[in-house]
């Protein structure tokens, strides 16, 4: 084999070879999405009836803890066993759609990714997240909590 064949069958190679890696690496290297949640901001679960319950001889039983399932987050706020001890919005945050937390401390939902916040209600207390959490309705029978859409 000729320098000149051997060096246009490795250029041929190379090029065959980046072509495949850059079509499979590109889609991640573009995506802007900070949580990888495919962009925009993901809908608030919704329909009707219950998200899901909580035990309240084992779950949640101090002020602050929280549990959250099917994209609603659920805190205690109170300390007695009624409805408005709690308090129920989507994790997704409005703005960008990242998973947000509950501050006991500072009684207010805090989004981590970049520090929207929000009051119990759901209600927007700083941005950059301009809309409101979707607030859910807590009832409660006997010891079975429930979040309902
Ligand atoms: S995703 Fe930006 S503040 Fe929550």
């Amino acid at each position: 084999m000729e320098r000149d064949e051997f060096l246009s069958k490795l250029g041929i190679g190379v090029l065959a070879l980046c072509t495949g890696c850059m079509a499979s690496c590109g889609g991640k290297s573009s995506d802007p999405s900070p949580s990888g949640g495919g962009g925009g901001t993901p809908a608030p679960p919704s329909g009707s009836g219950t998200v899901f319950t909580a035990d309240l001889n084992s779950e949640i039983k101090t002020i602050g803890a929280s549990k959250s399932s099917n994209g609603v987050i659920l805190v205690r706020i109170g300390a007695d066993n009624v409805a408005t001890s709690f308090t129920a919005v989507q994790i997704a945050c409005t703005h960008e759609g990242t998973n947000i937390n509950y501050s006991a401390s500072d009684g207010k939902f805090i989004c981590p990714l970049h520090g929207s916040q929000f009051s119990q209600a759901g209600a927007v207390l700083n941005g950059p997240a301009v809309v409101a959490l979707k607030k859910y309705t807590v009832t409660i029978s006997g010891t079975t909590l429930s979040v309902v859409a």
